[in-house]
């Protein structure tokens, strides 16, 4: 198949990427979206600092499987020399792409300068991205940014832009949004078509994309070269599919998942982070993951409630199971796909 997206060496057959999410992006999360048609899958972001102090936490973060591949590793840091030690531990770790975040904008991450405070610092960026550059051997360099810190024009993303291609980055994600709105502020897709308007490597769009409509959206305002999933993505991994065949023009339009099959993809997310994240933060991410899943079905309040006295995976399983047997949903039979 003809790669649909190039960053870098790496050619992509699709073009639906799914946004680091902090405690949602998780190997669990990515082996689902990848069972269902999710090509490149990112790590939460993790810090540089951390990463160069070897927190186990965040060595646990970077915990991964050979099934989930490529896998992009996203740093959030600003002091350049840190960024690339721990861009070329990334690298040793044998990621495929390493992305920057110049996004983040929750109060102690702007305070510490990272994040998205950095695009009001374009001389700072620079030197960032080429020191990592430098560190990197072969791994592609991406950044993910929003469209602004408090400039709503849009003028910091294409300043930031420009700076990025000229220091070797690949691609660039472009949240349109300032750090400073809320999600109540619809995402700029006209911002995301600034950048692309300035910039020669692929650009991708991100921002309240939950639909193939919203996708193709997005693509017709900003003439971006891929789509980004955020939140459009929690429970809902039959996205992606449904995004590809839209971008490609056409095709049948991908069935809605049925809520047996709902059910049985939310037991297999239980199987694998019983599996992969160990059974204690398991069971309480389950109180999260379950939601996801049965938003707008009946009752799923009650559902929420009850998974946050749920203290083992097998208790939460049984909390799900009895959930949709009440709906009279029944589903195949889960376990661990082959
Ligand atoms: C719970 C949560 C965690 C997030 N964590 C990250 C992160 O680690 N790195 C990052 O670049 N963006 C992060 N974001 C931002 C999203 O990746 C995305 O850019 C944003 O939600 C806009 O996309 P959407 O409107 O499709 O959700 C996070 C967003 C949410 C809601």
């Amino acid at each position: 198949m003809p790669a649909a997206l190039t960053i870098g060496p790496l050619s992509l057959a699709s073009r639906v990427l799914q946004s680091p999410m902090a405690d949602c992006t998780d190997l669990p999360f990515r082996l689902i979206a990848r069972e269902h048609g999710l090509t490149l899958a990112c790590v939460e972001m993790v810090s540089a600092n951390s990463l160069a102090r070897a927190n186990r936490k965040t060595l646990e973060m970077l915990k991964t499987i050979p099934q989930d591949r490529p896998l992009a590793v996203q740093l959030l840091g600003s002091d350049p020399a840190t960024m690339a030690r721990a861009a070329a531990a990334v690298e040793g770790m044998g990621a495929d792409l390493l992305d920057i975040n110049l996004g983040c904008s929750v109060r102690k991450v702007v305070k510490n300068g990272e994040g998205a405070a950095l695009l009001r610092e374009p001389g700072k960026v620079g030197r960032i991205l080429r020191a990592v550059r430098r560190a990197l051997k072969r791994l592609p360099l991406t950044v993910k940014m929003r469209k602004g810190f408090d400039d709503e024009s849009g003028r910091q993303a294409v300043e930031i832009a420009a700076i990025s291609e000229l220091e070797g980055v690949s691609a660039l994600a472009v949240h349109g949004r300032t750090a400073l709105q809320g999600y109540d502020v619809k995402a700029d897709y006209a911002a995301i078509g600034a950048v692309k308007a300035a910039v020669r490597i692929p650009v991708i769009g991100n921002g309240d994309v939950f639909s193939a409509e919203d996708a193709l959206a997005m693509a017709a305002a900003s003439s971006c070269d891929a789509v980004m999933v955020g939140r459009g993505g929690l429970g809902n991994p039959w996205i992606y599919r449904d995004i590809d065949l839209a971008l490609a023009g056409g095709g049948p339009k991908a069935a809605p998942p049925n809520p047996a099959e709902r059910r049985a993809v939310l037991l297999r997310h239980l199987d694998y982070e019983a599996l992969h994240v160990g059974e204690r933060l398991a069971a309480l991410n389950m109180r999260r993951i379950g939601a996801w899943y049965t938003t707008g079905l009946p009752h799923a309040k009650r559902l929420r409630t009850a998974l946050c006295l749920a203290d083992s995976t097998a208790a939460a399983r049984r909390l799900i199971e009895e959930f949709f047997d009440r709906l009279g949903i029944q589903g195949p039979a889960h376990g661990l796909a082959q």
